[in-house]
């Protein structure tokens, strides 16, 4: 299986706040989207399309490895995803789609994903427990209802997918659309999206606390 993937690295960081787009905010000296594509590299993808904001493009390149592609995001990450879809290539069969801000995704995780796609899933998400207890608020903030959450899970990536499905589900998705995951353009074309065991070192950096979390897993 021949696999590619998308970085969506083209948002600003605005939770983040730092001084430069969040995926090229250094975690122990190397810009988050550095880390994020060695552990697709590792984890058994050959080809790697990046997603940056237009104005950033050098200083891109010159943190990425030189057979790394970048595109032009968009203003959403929807919009940034369809851009790096058109450029990862007709020769790979499966396509995962990831976070640049989930630096320390292990590659196990990239290994699991592409195994359930060799033995068939059109699609495939990285997925843990929600381990607090989990409630419904009204609009004053007052616990409405507690929800069973055996059956929950939060979803992590990379996402992984059958290269035409995925085309697929984009073409038919509305171009105005924002969608906070590709699983949700596939899930929206009728296509079951199964799931993988995710890891809570694949989490997503967000806030500055986040951050400091990821610098102390690379210190242990
Ligand atoms: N992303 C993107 N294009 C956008 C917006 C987001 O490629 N127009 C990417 C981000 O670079 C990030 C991933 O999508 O790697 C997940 O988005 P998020 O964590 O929300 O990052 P930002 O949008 O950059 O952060 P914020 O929402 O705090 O501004
Ligand atoms: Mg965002």
């Amino acid at each position: 299986m021949h696999a590619a993937a998308i970085v969506a690295a083209a948002g600003s960081g605005s939770r983040l706040g730092a001084d430069r787009p969040k995926a090229l905010v250094p975690l122990a000296g190397r810009p988050l989207v550095c880390w994020a594509v060695d552990g697709l590299l590792a984890g058994g993808v050959t080809d790697v399309v990046v997603t940056v904001p237009p104005a950033e493009r050098d200083a891109f390149a010159a943190a990425l490895p030189a057979g790394v592609r970048l595109v032009d995001g968009g203003a959403t990450r929807t919009a940034s995803v369809r851009a790096g879809l058109a450029a990862a290539g007709p020769d790979a069969d499966a396509v995962l789609v990831h976070d640049a801000a989930r630096p320390l995704t292990p590659p196990d995780v990239v290994a699991r994903v592409l195994a359930a796609l060799a033995t068939g899933a059109r699609a495939v998400v990285p997925v843990l427990p929600v381990v607090d207890t989990t409630v419904v608020v009204d609009d004053d903030g007052v616990v409405a209802d507690a929800v069973p959450r055996a059956r929950l899970r939060r979803v992590q990536t990379p996402q992984g997918f059958d290269r035409a499905t995925l085309v697929a589900a984009y073409a038919a998705l509305d171009d105005a659309a924002e969608l906070t995951d590709d699983a949700a353009v596939v899930r929206a074309a009728g296509i079951p999206v199964s799931t993988v065991p995710g890891d809570e070192r694949a989490a997503k950096v967000t806030v500055p606390h986040d951050l400091t979390l990821a610098e102390l897993q690379v210190a242990r």
